[in-house]
């Protein structure tokens, strides 16, 4: 079942060129530049009436509807809000009638999410899941929904599972966005370079050496920060948070610019600090985030995209992944903090893929 791979994590991260394509099948249509979902159950009609979505998850599924946020919010122009499902069940918020509640999940099981789920559904919200598997309590209670096909996640730590929702997500937002503000070419310019997807994750999986060599250097290290701003904050959120779930590292992913109001004060020789740094239009920004972690003495690895020099002069270590849209990149830029927090767990001598006083679904409150 492993085949040649030692833990499912490690299986789950490399099947990852496959499960973005397999989220993706069937579902792009070309010709008429947007996305195509069988199970919403709506008209367009009614999808056109919608004036605010509420993405609502635990964990990982949580950071996924981060990404979405910003998606759907660049492509479609619709306001959303992201909501842990455990403060949402007891909260109160006020929602409009045409506001859509999506509730993100891999295993369709997890209590808060379901009861967050209820409480909208009660309140006469039209509700879907966005979820992994075929048959789960969600997916049943949900109005509609999309299905990830991500194949059965077993680690513990999720990772296939975030880069399917991610993909789905930005389907959503491409098929949203071609109902209202995008045009046919920018539609079809994001369905060209989605299909280039899983080609360049393939490529973003060669750094697997290069990562493990780096985990070597910073194993014994007891404090990271992870930094990444616009769509790779959320990334940035979910490389610590696998950091911590496995290695039992103490990790804080934050906003890069943020670290300048508070965090900053922990940088020090020992606590490393993982940069996402892809080109993007705020690049020399981020590069000045990163300047200032250096001068106070602190160790920073950089995610950058090939060919990157001016990182490479600044940072400790470089990991590359390949350039890719500014939109697409949470979906190569996760795959080396997996690696990462797989190689520190190994060399820790966790167990990857059971980790301690977790479990792979979360039912209870
Ligand atoms: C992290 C992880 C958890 C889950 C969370 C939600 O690696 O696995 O944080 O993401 O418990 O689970 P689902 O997506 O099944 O609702």
């Amino acid at each position: 079942d492993l085949g040649e791979y030692e833990h499912y994590m490690l299986k789950e991260i490399f099947e990852q060129p496959t499960t973005i394509e397999n989220a993706m099948r069937g579902r792009l249509n070309y010709d008429e530049a947007t996305a195509i979902f069988g199970g919403l159950n709506l008209s367009s009609q009614q999808l056109r009436q919608i004036d605010r979505i509420v993405l609502t998850a635990c964990g990982t599924s949580w950071h996924a509807a981060l990404v979405g946020e910003y998606l759907i919010e660049e492509f479609a122009r619709i306001p959303v809000e992201v909501e842990y499902a455990s403060e949402l069940r007891y909260r109160n918020p006020p929602m409009s009638d045409q506001t859509m509640v999506f509730a993100i999940t891999q295993s369709g099981e997890t209590a808060d999410t379901l009861a967050a789920m209820k409480e909208c559904k009660r309140k006469g919200h039209t509700t879907m899941a966005i979820c992994n598997v075929v048959g789960s309590t969600i997916a049943r209670e949900a109005d509609g929904g999309i299905y990830l096909h991500a194949g059965p996640e077993i680690g513990v730590a999720s990772t296939k599972a975030f880069t399917s929702q991610v993909t789905v997500l930005t389907l959503l937002a491409l098929y949203l966005g071609r109902m209202r503000h995008l045009s046919y070419s920018a539609g079809q310019n994001i369905i060209r370079k989605l299909k280039d997807i899983p080609k360049q994750v393939e490529k973003a999986l060669e750094c697997h050496e290069a990562v493990k060599t780096i985990a070597e250097k910073y194993a014994s290290m007891n404090n990271f920060l992870y930094l990444g701003r616009l769509y790779n904050f959320p990334v940035a959120l979910e490389g610590a948070l696998k950091l911590k779930e496995i290695s039992y590292i103490h990790a804080e992913g934050y906003p890069a610019a943020e670290m300048k109001h508070g965090p900053i004060a922990l940088v020090d020789e020992q606590t490393p600090s993982v940069f996402i740094v892809p080109r993007c239009g705020i690049y020399p920004k981020v590069i000045s985030n990163l300047q200032e972690v250096k001068a106070r003495k602190g160790p920073v690895i950089a995610i950058a995209c090939e060919g990157d020099d001016r990182v490479a002069e600044l940072a400790d270590d470089v990991i590359y992944v390949p350039d890719v849209d500014e939109c697409l990149q949470p979906l190569v830029a996760s795959i080396p903090l997996q690696l990462l927090a797989y190689h520190i767990a190994i060399l820790r001598d966790c167990n990857v893929d059971r980790p301690r006083n977790l479990a792979k679904s979360v039912t209870v409150e």
